[in-house]
């Protein structure tokens, strides 16, 4: 099925969060720090004050009031600190002011008249220096990020893999990407009556109005995030970022509405990012393949990103197994969030590049390496999984790629000017099910309400609603109205705070509606019986079928027994629970990537790709093949162009734009072939669908890096593989 919210996207009636216009509004513009480390020593605002409309300048001695803690997850997730709350300078790039004033060109060219003067002492911000000195990671109650992995228990992996007859031991490098979402960061925030509205983009509307109404120190239910359009979020959407926070403070320190919107230079600064991070891998096996150590040590800017207990920990059978993340605090950069497929990106690179150079020293097929050490069940628990098919994806995989063309010997296929190699890789990542509600609600035009507090970032999440309710309901999808992207719909618990995360929508959102519809079938069915003016009032037996009220020989359509009834609507809120933890849940596929490098110029391009995918039940082929293509295409371009480069004497992110960090569009690239193997997960839930939208990203990396080594001969262990590093 088409997106049922194409049309409203593509012909610009769709609003996104600063298309909101609200009478006397204001416009706030962020002046952001010019060092990467130091002190304000003074702030010259009177040029800018003397501009015209302009209205009020906050600063760290002009203070918005944000009397609450910063909340996202103790401060690991998100920014720790609050804006203005010194004269500190932590990072280039960090908010010092913001100009309100009566038109966004106003707010704009008064910001520009700010002279700002600081005492400015060197910054620590080369990941590169600061990994040659890591810490441990701080510890979050409740989350496994960070800890130390072994097995058995006490393992010395330095003598299992010395005992190995094969070994690889190799260090992977990422460098900091940051999540360039088409709509950058922005909202809009209104006061009326003690109570906030803010028009902000969020994965998580009710989670985003919850940390709003925490900083700001006001109760959660006076706060309402309005947030039906997202453009793009990857994790970056997912806790609350500066933009907000000063539109909402300052339009309660003006009473006026305030917009905020983060230029595309800021989005690097003022919003989070995925942390650079070095991976070493050991690996060791004998000659048969069999892996009987692997060693995974990280060193990571920020326990975000943790790529051994996300990656390492769910793809291969070992008896000996070491997984240790360390960190480099207090660096003076951005901070760090979650960025599509936190952990797994990183880590699927390093482990799925490592598994390609041990293919190589065994001189085995990389197929059959993964297939020789097939995971049934967790690696340390040994929990089953609910429902595997990675080795049908590989199987199917290969064979619609033609993997058995492919040479093991690299850099022995040239057409031309260019040399042809193969890669493939695994994809792995976990699946799972939030506790959540739906409401199902019948109207009186006909039509059903399918409303959650969840969020459409791009996924699809509008037209699955739509799709699974009619489905449910049995009558045509367009007698569905999904209500989603609001923090006042249905919700339930706090694990379905963060609303579209973790590829876990869809899992989480269709099973409760199943259950919602059926309350809401069994209070149309009594409405039928009882209410004044049906046709079917007083009549046994009466059921539901396909939008009709069936029974004592007659039937009625829903729409027409309510307006007969006189009644505005009939419905019920459905809850689920967490998926149980009898089994694991993950979902797999198997990448395959062709990509020729010129002989000349070293430059690499994809030629082919094609996944075979195992996420369960596939709920409307479009949208998910549409979610694969985006994470693939998310994953090369990690592997090809993206780089946030810092410069190491000022902390400057120095290619803060789309013209110096490159990024391809779906004109860029070769069509990706999308194959869904369609098994559905019925452990998990009744419409047995796992995750999707993160998977694609997974190993994308490593099948080009791999297919690149294979070209070439050339293993480029530091991303992105940049010509410059294939001559
Ligand atoms: Mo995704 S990084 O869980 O928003």
């Amino acid at each position: 099925m088409d997106r049922i919210d194409a049309r409203a996207k593509v012909t610009g009636t769709a609003k996104y969060s600063s298309d909101h216009n609200l009478p006397e509004m204001a416009y706030g513009y962020m002046v952001t720090s010019t060092i990467g480390k130091g002190q304000i020593t003074s702030m010259d605002l009177s040029m800018a004050r003397a501009a015209g409309g302009v209205i009020e300048i906050y600063t760290p001695d002009n203070r918005l009031s944000f009397p609450g803690t910063m909340p996202a997850l103790g401060g690991v997730f998100a920014e720790t600190r609050h804006p203005f709350a010194d004269r500190e300078v932590h990072y280039y790039g960090q908010v010092v002011a913001l100009v309100v004033g009566e038109t966004i060109e106003q707010a704009r060219d008064a910001a520009a008249l700010i002279k700002v003067t600081y005492v400015a002492q060197p910054p620590k911000s080369s990941f590169e220096d600061a990994k040659q000195n890591p810490a441990d990671p701080p510890s979050i109650p409740g989350l496994p990020l960070g800890e130390v992995i072994e097995k058995p228990v006490g393992v010395d992996i330095e003598a299992a893999l010395a005992a190995s007859e094969i070994r690889v031991e190799e260090t992977y490098d990422v460098p900091p990407r940051h999540h360039m979402m088409m709509e950058p960061h922005a909202a809009v925030a209104a006061w009326q009556a003690g109570e906030l509205t803010i028009f902000s983009g969020t994965q998580g509307p009710a989670a985003h109005a919850l940390e709003v109404a925490t900083v700001l120190g006001v109760q959660p239910a006076d706060v309402h995030v309005v947030s039906p359009y997202v453009g793009g979020a990857f994790g970056g959407k997912a806790f609350t970022w500066a933009p907000t926070l000063l539109a909402a403070a300052a339009s309660r320190a003006l009473g006026r509405p305030v917009k905020v919107v983060t230029s595309r230079e800021q989005l690097f600064t003022v919003t989070g990012h995925r942390a650079a991070s070095s991976q070493t891998f050991g690996l060791g096996a004998d000659r048969d393949g069999r892996l009987k150590a692997i060693k995974h040590h990280t060193t990571s800017q920020s326990l975000v990103e943790d790529p051994g207990y996300r990656t390492t920990a769910k793809f291969y059978a070992t008896p000996n197994v070491h997984i240790k993340l360390s960190i480099t605090p207090d660096m003076n950069l951005p901070a760090a969030t979650i960025m599509r497929a936190p952990g797994d990106e990183a880590g699927s690179f390093a482990l799925e590049s490592a598994m390609d150079e041990l293919a190589v020293a065994l001189g085995m097929d990389p197929i059959e390496l993964r297939m020789t050490n097939y995971l049934q069940g967790t690696l340390i628990e040994g929990k089953p999984y609910s429902s595997k098919h990675l080795d049908e994806c590989y199987q199917v995989g290969a064979e619609r790629f033609g993997w058995s063309r492919r040479r093991a010997q690299p850099g022995t296929v040239i057409d031309g000017d260019w040399r042809i190699g193969m890669g493939m890789s695994t994809a792995i990542l976990d699946s799972g099910r939030a506790p959540t509600a739906v409401r199902v609600t019948f109207r009186p035009n006909g039509t059903a309400t399918v409303a959650c507090a969840t969020s459409d970032a791009g996924t699809g999440m509008w037209t699955i609603m739509a799709l699974i309710g009619a489905g449910a309901l049995n009558i045509p999808v367009n007698r569905i109205k999904p209500a989603l992207g609001d923090s006042r719909l249905p919700l339930v618990g706090s694990n379905d705070m963060y609303g579209a995360v973790g590829s876990a929508a869809t899992s989480t959102v269709t099973p409760a509606i199943l259950v919602a519809a059926q309350e809401a079938v069994d209070e149309l069915v009594q409405h039928a019986t009882t209410a004044e003016g049906s046709p079917l009032f007083g009549a046994t037996g009466v059921r539901y079928d396909g939008g009709r009220l069936v029974g004592a020989g007659t039937s009625v359509d829903f729409g027409e027994l309510l307006t007969r009834t006189r009644t505005s609507e009939v419905g019920a809120q459905g809850t689920t629970a967490a998926a149980d933890d009898s089994h694991a849940y993950a979902s797999y596929a198997a990448h395959f990537c062709e990509v020729k490098v010129n002989r000349w110029t070293g430059e690499p391009r994809l030629s082919r790709f094609t996944t075979v995918v195992d996420a369960g039940a596939i709920l409307n082929a479009k949208t998910a093949r549409n979610q694969i293509t985006g994470g693939v295409l998310f994953g090369l371009a990690a592997a090809m162009f993206e780089e946030g480069k810092v410069e190491g004497a000022t902390g400057r992110i120095s290619n803060a734009n789309f013209a110096d960090y490159v990024l391809p569009v779906n004109a860029d690239t070769v069509p990706i072939d999308v194959h869904f193997l369609d098994y559905p997960d019925t452990r998990l839930s009744p419409t047995g669908a796992r995750g999707i939208g993160e998977l694609g990203t997974v190993g994308a990396a490593a099948a080009f890096a791999n297919a690149v080594y294979n070209a070439t001969g050339k293993r480029i262990r530091t991303l992105p593989i940049t010509p410059d590093k294939l001559l």
